[in-house]
């Protein structure tokens, strides 16, 4: 077993303002925030969401010791973002209702739009351990405190989930590649292109279009703007990290490369990386413009990364995008969480600085 270090205690910050143009970064910094706070415990490969309620609950994960953690934290956010190192806690949240998480619930998971969904999140995860021989989908109703499960179909680790809602009665969760186990009696597991939707009013999955690369620790946002699912590096089948990107266009249900009209190639990250997080900045504004921001994971070398970018996607129709490098993280780390704060923050917790996490 390699050597596990966890940050503990860093929260961090990371500034935008939204101008009219889309997203100006006014303060491209990111700050040790949240003074002296920590973590109640080191944590990786958890789940986090920033509820409407300026909450942020982090869910499952692994500790130091790469023990799975099936309880939950929270922390209270201030309104006042500038003000917020001395205003917000880590608490326990209640654990009454523990669930037993799967192995490395990072890219397993996904949870709520918060600014769509008071109620709830939504955890994606094996049964219990990478053998599991099920997924499944943990629902946790936020104002009542209550988990409750359903099975979902085969296992897979490290994909990547992003809940799309049109309406009450048309919500749904796309499960998208990571490794797949598709002969449960052996411990086999195949990098994968599928992408399933599961819909959280009928209970049941659909296969959808597939992606044009299989990605595993990859990285993935909806955007409900252009109602369409960007997906950012990971691994590709030969267990190689790929630096491209895609975009699924849900209502034509159909994926297609983001692509370098300049260079008729795909469009490359700067860092092509795995086992990350990226968040979408969303402007209010007519304009189209998007902003994905890639945080941290693991490179080529298998090296953490602290590397931040971001793909700025200017025009959807005529396919026109720019990269750009933020500030990097003070400390590298991999499989982190970020939750933005309304558009302005970007909060990095937790992950791992270990020399193999794969
Ligand atoms: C943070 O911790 C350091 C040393 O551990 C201490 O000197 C400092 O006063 C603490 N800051 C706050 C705001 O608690
Ligand atoms: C920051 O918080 C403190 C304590 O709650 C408060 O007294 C102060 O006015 C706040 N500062 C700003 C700029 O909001
Ligand atoms: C998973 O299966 C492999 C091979 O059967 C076994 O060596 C390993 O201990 C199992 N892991 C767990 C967590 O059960
Ligand atoms: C929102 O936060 C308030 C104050 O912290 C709390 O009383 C309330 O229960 C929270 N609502 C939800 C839905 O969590
Ligand atoms: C994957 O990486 C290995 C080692 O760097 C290389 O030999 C191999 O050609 C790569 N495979 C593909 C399909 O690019
Ligand atoms: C597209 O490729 C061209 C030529 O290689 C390069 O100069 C340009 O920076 C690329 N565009 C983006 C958005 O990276
Ligand atoms: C979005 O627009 C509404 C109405 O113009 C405004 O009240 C709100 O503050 C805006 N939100 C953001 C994040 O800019
Ligand atoms: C693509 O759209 C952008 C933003 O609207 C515009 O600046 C650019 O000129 C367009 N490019 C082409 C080739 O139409
Ligand atoms: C990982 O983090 C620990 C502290 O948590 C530090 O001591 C160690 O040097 C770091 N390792 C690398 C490779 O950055």
């Amino acid at each position: 077993m390699l050597q596990c270090f966890i940050w503990t205690v860093f929260v961090l910050f990371f500034s935008f303002s939204s101008a009219q143009q889309g997203f100006g970064v006014i303060n491209n910094d990111w700050h040790v925030s949240l003074a002296n706070q920590s973590l109640t415990q080191a944590l990786k490969s958890f789940v986090s969401v920033l509820t409407r309620n300026r909450t942020i609950l982090i869910v499952g994960g692994q500790n130091d010791k790469n023990v799975y953690q099936d309880g939950m934290l929270s922390m209270n956010l201030p309104t006042d973002v500038s003000n917020i190192t001395r205003q917000a806690h880590f608490i326990s949240m209640s654990t009454s209702a523990i669930i037993p998480f799967g192995s490395n619930p990072h890219g397993y998971t996904y949870g709520i739009d918060p600014w769509a969904n008071e109620e709830w999140l939504y955890i994606v995860s094996p049964k219990s351990s990478y053998n599991a021989t099920q997924q499944r989908l943990w629902q946790y109703s936020i104002t009542n405190n209550v988990w409750s499960s359903r099975t979902l179909s085969k296992p897979r680790r490290n994909t990547c989930v992003v809940y799309v809602a049109f309406s009450q009665q048309q919500q749904y969760l796309y499960i998208i590649g990571g490794a797949i186990n598709d002969n449960n009696a052996n411990d086999e597991w195949t990098i994968s292109n599928e992408m399933e939707r599961y819909d959280l009013k009928k209970q049941k999955s659909e296969r959808m279009s597939a992606m044009n690369v299989a990605r595993s620790g990859h990285s993935c946002v909806y955007s409900t703007k252009q109602k369409a699912i960007y997906v950012l590096s990971g691994l590709d089948k030969s267990q190689n990290l790929t630096a491209t990107m895609e975009r699924y266009d849900i209502e034509g249900d159909e994926w297609s490369t983001v692509w370098n009209t300049t260079a008729q190639a795909p469009l490359a990250m700067y860092n092509p990386r795995a086992l990350h997080a990226s968040v979408l900045l969303e402007s209010n504004d007519t304009a189209d413009q998007i902003d994905i921001v890639s945080v941290g994971g693991r490179g080529p070398h298998d090296e953490p990364l602290s590397a931040v970018e971001i793909l700025s996607i200017v025009a959807v129709h005529n396919q026109s995008y720019v990269r750009s490098h933020a500030s990097s993280l003070q400390f590298p780390r991999s499989s982190l969480a970020v939750v933005s704060q309304a558009n302005y923050a970007i909060f990095a917790l937790g992950g791992s600085n270990t020399s193999s996490e794969y």
